[in-house]
């Protein structure tokens, strides 16, 4: 496993994370906003951090849009280590979050901690995010008592989808507005560091993100946030079926992969791929010929 690069050289911290709260800069403009993409692998976590992403999430949206699961509620402990250290590989600048997936930090306490500490330790993470809010409280606290910066979750969780009774935007009543906001105060209040606003109003997350002093990342949460996330598959148009309003697509990358194949499998069945200069030679016209006889 590579080593979390230390601080200094434009290295994204926890600390760094909290600084650009917006309303909290030394300088007297407000700090930039929070970028957050997710990554899964190697190459994605290199590219974007190469590109400048401050926040890369090993989301267990993995699941979906990488297993092609239905939810994200399949994904295993396993699955998540074996994607934050591929991800771990590829990032230096950015701050590197792990998402504890379903069944991870549901049952006793101790068990959460654990699991928590096995992505700072076997994989590289340096922070773990988890979904939702009042009743995560007394968990959130434990594992930032273990050292273990904590991203909270809250609004549309997709581990909740069974609960929700389906993909559904969340906080549109006055009575739900209330609650998501006692349970971002709750998360703050447990010591996490920033917070994940995840399709609600506008306004909603507005007031919410005036409200605490850790940074929000909006996801489908509009403009207001000190941070945006959004899945990378979605961003660069690798996704399929349902597209949130939210999902802004920058590349149609599918369409790049699709006709790619198609052009490599028209050249090998004409025979144009691979072409003399594509080919290894014999060292010695005499070995070619040799080889040539032997055919
Ligand atoms: O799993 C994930 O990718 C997430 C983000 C969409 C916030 O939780």
């Amino acid at each position: 496993m590579s080593v979390v690069p230390s601080a200094g050289n434009g290295k994204i911290t926890v600390p760094g994370i909290l600084e650009r709260k917006s309303g909290v800069s030394s300088q007297n403009s407000s700090p930039a906003k929070i970028t957050c993409l997710t990554a899964y692998d190697y190459p994605t976590a290199r590219l974007l951090d190469e590109a400048g992403v401050d926040v890369l999430l090993v989301g267990d949206s993995l699941g979906m849009v990488v297993l092609g699961y239905e939810s994200t509620l399949p994904v295993t402990m396993e699955e998540m280590l074996q994607c934050t250290r591929a991800a771990r590989r590829g990032t230096r600048h950015a701050l590197l979050v792990a998402d504890m997936p379903y069944g991870s930090y549901h049952d006793d306490p101790a068990t959460a901690v654990r699991n928590a500490v096995r992505f700072v330790k076997e994989a590289g993470a340096e922070a773990v995010k988890i979904e939702g809010g009042e009743r995560r409280m007394e968990l959130i606290s434990r594992i930032v008592e273990a050292e273990i910066p904590v991203m909270g979750h809250i609004g549309l969780t997709p581990q909740s989808v069974n609960a929700f009774g389906g993909f559904r935007v969340q906080g549109k009543t006055e009575e739900a507005g209330e609650q998501l906001m006692r349970d971002a105060l709750a998360v703050e209040a447990a010591g996490a560091f920033s917070i994940v606003l995840e399709s609600i109003p506008r306004e909603l997350a507005a007031r919410i993100t005036a409200k605490l002093k850790i940074p929000t990342i909006g996801i489908g949460a509009g403009p207001d946030c000190d941070g945006q996330v959004l899945v990378i598959h979605d961003l660069v148009g690798l996704s399929f079926g349902h597209k949130p309003k939210f999902a802004r697509r920058y590349a149609d990358v599918g369409e790049i992969i699709s006709r790619a194949a198609a052009d490599y499998c028209r050249d090998v069945q004409q025979g144009s791929f691979p072409s003399d200069e594509e080919s290894y030679h014999a060292r010695t016209e005499k070995a070619g010929a040799l080889f040539a006889q032997r055919k």
